[in-house]
């Protein structure tokens, strides 16, 4: 048995308000739990999205009642909203940019709108940026010209590895975090997932070369966190003509990264430097006292989508077998997922930024 700190996903999101039959603050911590996270840190691309006070309040109201780990949310950067926006720092997990294709109506694509953000939010706390390819290299630039950390979300290219590996050594407060879907899968493996429905390959960033994945393997020194950014939609949905993109996440990561380890590509002080230390540093977290998981280094299981508690039905990795099991998830002093059972209420989580 191994033990390790209660793990924090800084990129989950929850679809709630708006999408509950995809997943909410019930059933996607529950599905954190089972996947050894205690905090998980949601994102602001809701229907309505969270962009103000009152969206702010009304999902951490449902929040309260509803999780079962520990969370905060983010707040969404909008065309007119800076100001306001920083006036939150405090109960916001941080500032969240979609520079690039995403899902949702939060997407700011003039840069002149991402100056007032750069400018404004709190330093104190990082941006996180949904920005590919160029427009990361952009917000590298403005992180660099207001001399202020930037996160990067979901890196999956080789090129963005190195921009931001050459960023980090010229002094510039770079973060970045990779998702275990560009870690073990390419775009190789999309017919495989798809299984003829071309819209359960789609998630964005898209899966990238195997020399991109190569590229992120040889560079897991530059790799901040490990992320999830669990993003489910129901099976019906992405076998739709309309497909949405995006993975559920929360369920697999810590089992395929722990299968991993078991390879010898990765160690268990990597799993802990990654999910706890340095997402806990960046996004300056608390302590979650008496809080730990515990897993059974030498458990295979296949990995099914019925055993989830993500509602929506799915997962990339179905019939992969891991060695490394989740076995018990103790969240401040109680027993909060043992032998595949939930054991703690609705309502047990806690906003880390309350
Ligand atoms: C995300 C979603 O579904 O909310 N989808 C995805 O493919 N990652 C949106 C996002 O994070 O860009
Ligand atoms: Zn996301």
């Amino acid at each position: 048995m191994i033990k390790l700190p209660g793990l924090i996903d800084p990129h989950v999101h929850m679809r709630e308000p708006g999408a509950s039959h995809k997943e909410d603050f019930d059933s996607g911590t529950s599905a954190a739990l089972a996947g050894g996270f205690t905090i998980i840190l949601t994102m602001p691309n809701t229907k309505p999205p969270i962009f103000d006070s009152d969206t702010l309040d009304m999902v951490l109201n449902a929040a309260s009642k509803k999780a079962r780990c520990d969370y905060a949310q983010f707040v969404g950067a909008g065309p007119d909203n800076a100001e306001k926006a920083a006036s939150l720092a405090d109960k916001a997990a941080g500032l969240k940019m979609y520079l690039d294709s995403t899902f949702g109506e939060l997407r700011l694509d003039d840069m002149t709108l991402w100056l007032p953000h750069f400018e404004k939010y709190p330093k104190n706390y990082p941006i996180v940026a949904h920005s590919e390819s160029r427009s990361m290299a952009a917000a590298i630039l403005f992180a660099a010209i207001y001399d202020r950390p930037v996160h990067i979300a979901h890196i999956s290219l080789k090129e963005e590895v190195l921009i931001i590996k050459a960023a980090k050594e010229h002094g510039i407060k770079v973060t970045c975090e990779v998702c275990p879907h560009h870690l073990f899968l390419s775009n190789e493996d999309i017919p495989l997932i798809s299984n003829g429905h071309a819209g359960r390959g789609e998630v964005r960033p898209r899966l990238a070369t195997k020399e991109d994945v190569d590229a992120l393997w040889k560079n897991l020194d530059v790799i901040d966190c490990f992320a999830t950014d669990h993003a489910p939609h129901t099976i019906d949905e992405k076998d739709s003509d309309n497909p949405p993109p995006g993975f559920p996440g929360l369920e697999t990561a810590l089992p395929l990264l722990l299968n991993a380890v078991s390879e010898s590509r990765l160690s268990i002080s990597d799993i802990i430097e990654k999910m706890y230390s340095n997402p806990k540093r960046i996004f300056s977290l608390p302590d979650q006292p008496e809080t730990w998981v515990e897993v059974e280094e030498n458990a295979v299981y296949e990995i099914k989508a019925e055993d989830q508690f993500s509602r929506c039905n799915w997962t990339p990795f179905e019939g992969w077998k891991v060695k490394g099991k989740i076995s018990k998830v103790v969240l401040r002093g109680e027993t909060a997922f043992e032998d595949g059972k939930i054991l703690v209420q609705a309502g047990y989580g806690r906003n880390v930024r309350g």
